[in-house]
């Protein structure tokens, strides 16, 4: 049986394959912010497998590239060694998934454009649940546990982006309440290179790319 919506999730998808692979998006690309308050209870969605976060460790990159074939044992390194952090989940011994934080500013390889982060926020990027077990609340259950964990570590909010079409991304945001800041995107035309930032609060603005290319955004701060 195919689910409700996993059609036009895979049109969706297959169209901004088709999009990348055309290069259009050397002109146009625009991502969703969301944030989610990590101090609020958010509703209780659990999964329905046993669940546990663990930071990885320098003597677990080994057995965690082998269950993750397509993530480079290079790059999980250097991105440990820049002070990023991988939370691996895993379901009694079998590792179903991993989630990335950074904190201060982070390079947001999609819209080649650093964001600067307050010290309470926290930055998630490249979420991930094995196939086999998609669909079934663990990635809502495990950004669930991540938010709990952040507010012991003394954070108050996780910040992240979302591509428009995809839909299982937005699903964990939907179920757990967080709140869409606005959106995040370029347009290039020739040399010239805008960026824009639809927030909720503060507006519309665009702004010009320097000639170095980088055009740092710093986030509305937590109300
Ligand atoms: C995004 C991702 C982490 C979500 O994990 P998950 O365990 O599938 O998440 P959940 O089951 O908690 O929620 C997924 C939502 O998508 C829906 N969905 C529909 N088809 C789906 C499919 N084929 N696979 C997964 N979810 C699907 C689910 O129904 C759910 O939404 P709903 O509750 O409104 O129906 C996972 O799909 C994934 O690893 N995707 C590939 C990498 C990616 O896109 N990461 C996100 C970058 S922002």
């Amino acid at each position: 049986m195919i689910r409700r919506g996993a059609l036009r999730s895979l049109v969706l998808r297959s169209l901004s394959v088709a999009y990348a692979a055309l290069g259009l998006d050397r002109w146009y690309g625009r991502v969703l912010l969301f944030s989610r308050d990590v101090t609020a209870s958010p509703p209780a969605i659990g999964a329905d497998l046993p669940l546990e976060l663990r930071d990885l460790t320098e003597d677990e990159i080994g057995g965690f590239c082998r269950a993750r074939p397509d993530v480079g044992e290079a790059d999980v390194r250097r991105r440990l060694d820049a002070g990023y952090r991988c939370l691996v989940s895993r379901s009694g011994e079998r590792i179903v998934g991993e989630i990335w934080l950074v904190t201060g500013e982070v390079w947001h390889s999609a819209l080649k454009r650093p964001i600067r982060l307050a010290p309470s926020d926290v930055y998630v990027y490249n979420s991930f649940v094995i196939p086999e077990l998609r669909g079934r609340n663990l990635g809502t259950a495990r950004s669930r546990l991540l938010g709990e964990r952040l507010c012991a570590e003394g954070y108050r909010r996780m910040v992240y982006t979302v591509a428009p079409h995809n839909r299982p991304g937005l699903g964990p945001s939907a179920k757990l309440g967080a709140e869409r800041l606005g959106s995040l995107g370029y347009v290039r035309v020739g040399s010239l290179q805008l960026d824009f930032a639809r927030l909720h609060e503060g507006g519309f603005n665009w702004t010009r790319r320097g000639r170095a290319g980088t055009n740092a955004l710093s986030l509305p701060t937590a109300s």
